[in-house]
């Protein structure tokens, strides 16, 4: 089995940290997310653990609530001791609501309403990542009106481009998120942000991407920011902090992709980070970074139910399922690789070439093309792995298809995360 939680009992079945899913869909019904607990745990632990070994004092990993967030999700973090980053007020209310702490909590975004800077500071958030000057100017103001000075980090685009998808690709100097260090841009906006009275700059922010295996575009782009960072000591005598790196390692969705090993690529960081400093004679900032995607990816599974199994003769076989693009929409946008298997069958030999379909009036809603899976009956569980980051995050309600329940295993018990969407929550809006 591609990860270790992950096993087939004595009736053939696919079992999920020893439970088996054949029980669970009993339970709890189809589509359904199982996400493990301990999986995530270990992740945050290795996080947690590297980040205290091998980076500067000070230094926290945050954990990128855009990948999956939910208040039990967010407990859970908490325990680890991650802080998080939020994308927008909705993921920053999650958190709240979930008693996340938010002096540990990063609110980005490349376009924060007024209404947005206002309710963070309203419940008191850890730091504003400012995107621009615009947004500086109303952060300032708003401040102002509630009597705080706001600790901000400013968003930087370090010129990095790693090779990965090009829309999950952001650390570019042509890119919506940030300011650019290459054309000047970015000194003259620490130099306004300096100016204004009710912010307080702690540092800055950059994030390359998304789905990165190699560690060197991470050290290429700690050089860059600490060499800003030099810079910005030497031009306006400022002195950093805070150096928040973003997120963007990758993860093993199929056999083929790479084993990474996060603790060691901390390591090499921490390693980066200190002869950089050496060189620019700068202290060592404490440094920030926010793991979405390898903290929660391979901790969850969804499993559906087959139904139609279809031939077409001369050409190719479809397998649908009571699922699809309104749960992961990640094949339809960017083609991404899954694997995929009969969880009614796990100890037979996967031998169907065929199409896996979503139930979505679209053509596009496909999950994986060409897959080998033991061979399909209507009635059979089909599992795909690695569903935990950006699948529930990115579901919708196309075609009024409920989201599914998303459910936490550990020590052999299920809980409800995320209850299942009822018909009733479709009309919740309408009037
Ligand atoms: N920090 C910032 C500022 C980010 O923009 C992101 C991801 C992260 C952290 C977390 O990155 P991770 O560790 O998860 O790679 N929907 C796409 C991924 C978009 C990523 C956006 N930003 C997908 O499904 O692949």
């Amino acid at each position: 089995m591609l990860y270790s939680n992950l096993s087939v009992n004595e009736f053939g079945h696919l079992t999920i940290a020893g439970l088996d899913v054949a029980s669970l869909v009993n339970e709890y019904g189809s589509p359904l997310m199982v996400l493990d607990e301990d999986r995530v745990r270990e992740h945050c632990r290795v996080y947690v653990d590297a980040v205290k070994k091998y980076l500067p004092s000070g230094s926290k990993p945050l954990y990128a609530g855009k990948a999956f967030c939910f208040k039990a999700l967010y407990s859970i973090i908490e325990s680890e001791e991650m802080g998080a980053d939020v994308v927008s007020p909705g993921e920053l209310y999650v958190a709240n609501a979930a008693g996340f702490p938010l002096e540990y909590v990063y609110f980005h975004g490349n376009n924060k309403t007024d209404e947005d800077i206002a309710f963070g500071i309203d419940v008191h958030i850890g730091r504003f990542v400012a995107d621009n000057r615009d947004e500086l100017i109303s952060i300032n103001r708003i401040a102002g009106e509630k009597g705080v000075k706001q600790r901000v980090l400013l968003r930087l685009s370090p010129g990095i481009d790693p090779h990965t998808h090009a829309k999950i690709n952001t650390g570019r100097v042509d890119s919506k998120f940030g300011t650019a260090i290459e054309t000047g841009q970015a000194m003259e906006l620490l130099e306004f942000a300096l100016s204004l009275e009710n912010i307080d700059v702690e540092g800055f922010h950059c994030h390359i991407g998304s789905q990165i295996f190699e560690s060197e575009p991470f050290s290429d782009a700690a050089e860059i920011m600490l060499k800003f960072a030099a810079d910005a000591k030497d031009e306006l005598g400022f002195i950093t902090r805070y150096v928040n790196l973003g997120g963007g390692f990758g993860v093993r969705y199929i056999e083929d992709h790479p084993h990474i090993d996060i603790a060691d690529n901390i390591k090499k960081l921490g390693e980066c980070i200190s002869t950089t400093c050496e060189r620019f004679g700068i202290t060592a900032p404490a440094i920030l970074l926010e793991p979405g995607r390898s903290i929660i990816a391979d901790a969850c599974t969804t499993l559906y139910k087959i139904g139609s199994v279809k031939t077409i003769t001369g050409y190719k076989s479809y397998v649908s399922i009571d699922g699809g693009m309104t749960d992961n929409p990640r094949y339809a946008l960017y083609g991404s690789e899954y694997t995929v298997l009969n969880a009614s069958k796990a100890d037979k030999a996967p031998d169907f070439v065929c199409t896996i379909a979503g139930r979505c009036c679209e053509s596009g809603d496909l999950i994986q093309e060409d897959v080998k899976i033991a061979s399909p009956k209507r009635g059979d569980i089909l599992a795909v792995l690695c569903t935990g980051a950006y699948n529930y995050s990115m579901a919708s309600n196309y075609n009024r298809i409920c989201r599914p329940a998303v459910i936490i295993v550990k020590d052999g018990k299920a809980r409800v995360g995320i209850r299942r969407e009822t018909f009733e929550d479709l009309i919740r809006y309408d009037m």
